[in-house]
């Protein structure tokens, strides 16, 4: 009973302690940005990723993906005037995409609802909120994982990919997610 409340709630996003300040606020029009923001982000990261796999195979893109992911998200937050950009995860494997308060109630939010027949490929959840006294545009989406995401994050990780994941990333628990399963987030905010 209590925890058929608590996904009500989150769902209609009156998260306790949340402040709904959407007000006058266009979050469609924000919501249309923030989608080709992330289509941006995530086709640079995915080309990365296959031009890695290309040139030598799983363990060459871990490399890829090692010294390349967080400078590209970076530079998508530095071309996206006003917008923050980043990944996050329930399962982290890099520890510096740690999610914030908000990030951590929207995973929360998002794994209930996968649990509760919705697919990962369709889930988003956007408020508006207070943040440090200023209205801020929030946005999640959640990132599902597809079958070439399997060889470094499914549950039948070959030993040496196994080894060099665990060579890089000794804290790595992004692994066992099966297709299609939520595998992590992007996360957008921008101050209003
Ligand atoms: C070749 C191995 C490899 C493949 C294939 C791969 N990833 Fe990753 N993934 C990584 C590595 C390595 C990192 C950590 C990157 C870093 O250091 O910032 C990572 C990080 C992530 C993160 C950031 C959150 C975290 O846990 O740090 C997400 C989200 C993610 N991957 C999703 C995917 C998805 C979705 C796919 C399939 C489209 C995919 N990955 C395919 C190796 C891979």
């Amino acid at each position: 009973m209590l925890k058929k409340i608590i996904a009500v709630a989150v769902v209609t996003g009156l998260w306790a302690g949340t402040a709904n300040a959407a007000g006058t606020v266009d979050t469609k029009a924000l919501m249309m940005e923030g989608k080709g923001l992330i289509k941006g982000f995530a086709t640079e990261l995915v080309g990365e990723l296959k031009k890695g796999m290309k040139a030598g195979g799983p363990i060459a893109a871990i490399g890829v993906c090692n010294i390349k992911a967080m400078p590209i998200t970076d530079k998508h937050t530095a071309e996206a005037s006003g917008w923050t950009i980043k990944r996050s995860s329930h399962k982290l494997r890099n520890t510096d995409n740690q999610p914030d308060t908000f990030e951590a109630r929207a995973i929360k939010e998002l794994l209930a609802r996968q649990a509760n027949g919705e697919k990962a490929k369709d889930m988003a959840v956007t408020m508006v909120t207070i943040e440090d006294g200023k209205k801020t545009f929030r946005m999640v989406k959640a990132i599902p994982t597809g079958k070439p995401c399997l060889a470094c994050h499914g549950s039948d990780i070959k030993p040496e990919v196994a080894a060099k994941l665990d060579s890089l990333y000794p804290n790595d628990k992004a692994r066992g997610f099966k297709m299609g399963e939520m595998r992590g987030i992007f996360s957008l905010k921008k101050e209003l």
